[in-house]
């Protein structure tokens, strides 16, 4: 079987009950790549299901071969523009964590306008997450990192929390090539209040 989400409409919100052969708490991870980090999480937690968005359809088709390699049945993924899908097609309150992990950091000033995490993310993030539910961030870029901080900060809605150790074992694939590379690696998590 597939996992690859054929969506039946991209205006209304996804019935989470259709996509998933048993409910569960629902994890999704932007931007997931090539799915390292997806796949291995959700070995890890089978309680839970798994979403990963990327655009890129290659990506999508490495994540269903890792999934369907390990017999996962908690993964699913979606090709859509990230934050797209959080803002019109997931259901509110319907999300236990959000993984954002090197996402695209544009480093030139006047593409910073492309970031997924900017000043809207965070009303974006508090709308899909459960009362509780975390976000979960990872960047090499410090300057990204320090807006990351910023715009939770200013949001008011959330509060920082530590990056639990069993989630911090688990690397991306990109995570795998910086630490390979002595590139230093920079975690946020912040729980909506
Ligand atoms: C730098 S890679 C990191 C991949 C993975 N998170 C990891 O750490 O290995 C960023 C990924 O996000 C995807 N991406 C970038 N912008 C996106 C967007 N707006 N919507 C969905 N996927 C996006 C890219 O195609 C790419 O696979």
């Amino acid at each position: 079987m597939g996992i690859i989400i054929a969506l039946e409409s991209i205006l209304d919100p996804l019935l989470l009950e259709r996509v998933f052969p048993a409910v569960r708490p629902v994890e999704l991870e932007l931007g997931a790549g090539d799915g390292g980090f997806l796949v291995e999480w959700a070995a890890l937690r089978p309680e839970h299901n798994f979403i990963g968005v990327e655009r890129l359809l290659g990506r999508l088709r490495k994540i269903e071969r890792r999934a369907v390699r390990r017999g996962l049945v908690n993964v699913r993924v979606v090709r859509l523009e990230a934050s797209y899908f959080v803002k019109y097609l997931v259901p509110v309150r319907s999300v236990g964590a959000l993984h954002v992990y090197f996402p695209d950091p544009w480093p030139k000033r006047k593409h910073w306008r492309h970031r997924l995490v900017n000043e809207q993310f965070p009303a974006l993030a508090e709308r899909v997450l459960i009362p509780g539910g975390s976000v979960y961030l990872r960047t090499d870029h410090e300057e990204y990192f320090a807006q990351m901080n910023r715009v939770f900060a200013a949001h008011g809605g959330f509060v920082p929390q530590e990056t639990p150790a069993i989630l911090a074992a688990v690397p991306t694939d990109f995570e795998r090539g910086f630490r390979a590379a002595g590139v230093e690696v920079f975690r946020a998590a912040f729980a909506v209040v």
